[in-house]
């Protein structure tokens, strides 16, 4: 049997990526170790490949259905990991998830209408929002000791008539939480009371750290599942952004019909014939490698936290839930040498030597905070953490 140590899944071996069309190196000078974008240095588990090696066995790549074992294995898939299912009925495939959140504002709002955005939060949330032309209605994370939570007192009192929905990062990305299930009761009750829409982001929802637990807000309960677009997809899990797929659940039928009809409007109810046969391998096969990758993942998350508390304790390292970011924290630092978030991103840049994703681009909230992508072998870590604190330290 193939059991969940690290070992014997290979994460060491650094793949090099220039010259592939990586937007994470090929963007990044010679020389700068990339961490920033969130895609991982890891070779995704050998099934994926297999069964796409295997299809292209067939000479032609024509137009494809999505076959029924591709649900079955999503379905599956969901109820292992979080102990809930994705019954086929429920489900719309969308090309990507960002794809999959701006069908739902331009199906469920209006021009003009508000959705809450709660920063700070990955970029393109803002931006699906002011493209579409609705509002950006801003619920700021409230931050104590690098710990982040929600804000439901100013939620409350920012919503107004016009505010028709919610986009939830659950898991958050940058902060690295898992929303409880009390925050998440919380944000239900909220959202049933002011009749909001909520828009379940939950793309790290199977990168979740031991000890935590994921549940999705829809798991809730049929009040707000009747409410809510639940978004997954493999691409983080697996390290197949480059894939494109995604999944939409939604349990209302009338809310499915529309939805549905958005994404044939929008041409987003198409996905590729290698994007589902690697979904579908990663689902059926990928469980062993993916509780390996999280044993190294938190194993990264301590390792990174030692290397600041011991040699550059001006930064802070908080915990991480899940995923593979983590949201450090340089305000003291930057008070402590007079650098703006400008100057910062510099001297990591130019002095440093690496590219880390800058604070300010997560919205309010953001200064003084840099995001660093740790999915990566440990030894180029190292390297990147040895050049940070040479030049900070
Ligand atoms: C919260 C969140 N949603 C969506 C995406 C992107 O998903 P996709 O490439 O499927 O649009 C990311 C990528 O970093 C993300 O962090």
């Amino acid at each position: 049997m193939i059991t969940a140590n690290p070992r014997r899944f290979d994460f060491h071996t650094q793949h090099p990526r220039r010259g592939t069309n990586s937007i994470k190196w090929d963007l990044v000078p010679e020389g700068r170790l990339p961490l920033w974008i969130a895609d991982m240095d890891f070779a995704p588990p050998q099934a994926i490949a297999e069964a796409i090696r295997e299809r292209l066995s067939h000479p032609i790549l024509g137009y494809s259905l999505v076959s029924e074992s591709f649900y079955e294995a999503l379905d599956a898939f969901q109820r292992e990991q979080h102990l809930r299912g994705m019954p086929q009925e429920e489900v719309s495939v969308v090309s990507a998830v960002m794809p999959g959140v701006k069908a739902a504002i331009e199906c469920f709002t209006e021009p003009g209408d508000g959705v809450v955005v709660q920063a700070p939060v990955y970029t393109p949330f803002f931006q699906s929002v002011r493209d579409k032309n609705r509002r950006v209605v801003l619920n700021h994370l409230r931050e104590q000791d690098g710990y982040y939570r929600f804000d439901l007192d100013e939620l409350d009192a920012v919503i107004d008539e016009r505010t028709r929905m919610l986009l939830l990062c659950s898991p958050h990305n940058p902060v690295g939480r898992i929303w409880t299930r009390a925050e998440l009761e919380a944000v239900a009750d909220l959202a049933v009371r002011r009749d909001l829409i909520v828009i379940s982001d939950e793309i790290h929802a199977d990168l979740r750290l031991d000890p935590y637990k994921f549940l999705g807000i829809a798991g809730l309960g049929p009040e707000i599942a009747s409410r809510t677009v639940t978004l997954v997809s493999p691409s983080k899990t697996f390290n197949i952004p480059g894939c494109a797929v995604a999944a939409a659940a939604i349990s209302d039928p009338e809310l499915r019909k529309r939805y549905r009809k958005a994404l044939k409007a929008t041409g987003t109810d198409h996905v590729t014939t290698p994007a589902v046969i690697a979904t579908e391998a990663a689902y059926r096969h990928g469980t062993p490698w993916l509780d390996a990758l999280r044993g190294y993942l938190a194993e990264t998350v301590q390792q990174v936290r030692a290397v600041f508390a011991e040699r550059l304790p001006q930064v802070g390292a908080a915990p991480v839930e899940a995923s593979f970011v983590m949201w450090l924290d340089f305000r003291r630092l930057q008070r402590e040498r007079g650098l703006d978030d400008e100057q910062l991103q510099r001297v990591l840049r130019e002095q440093a030597q690496v590219e880390l994703s800058h604070g300010p681009v997560f919205g309010p909230g953001g200064e003084g905070f840099q995001r660093l992508n740790i999915a990566t072998p440990r030894t180029l870590l190292r390297e990147a953490l040895d050049r940070i604190v040479r030049v900070l330290g």
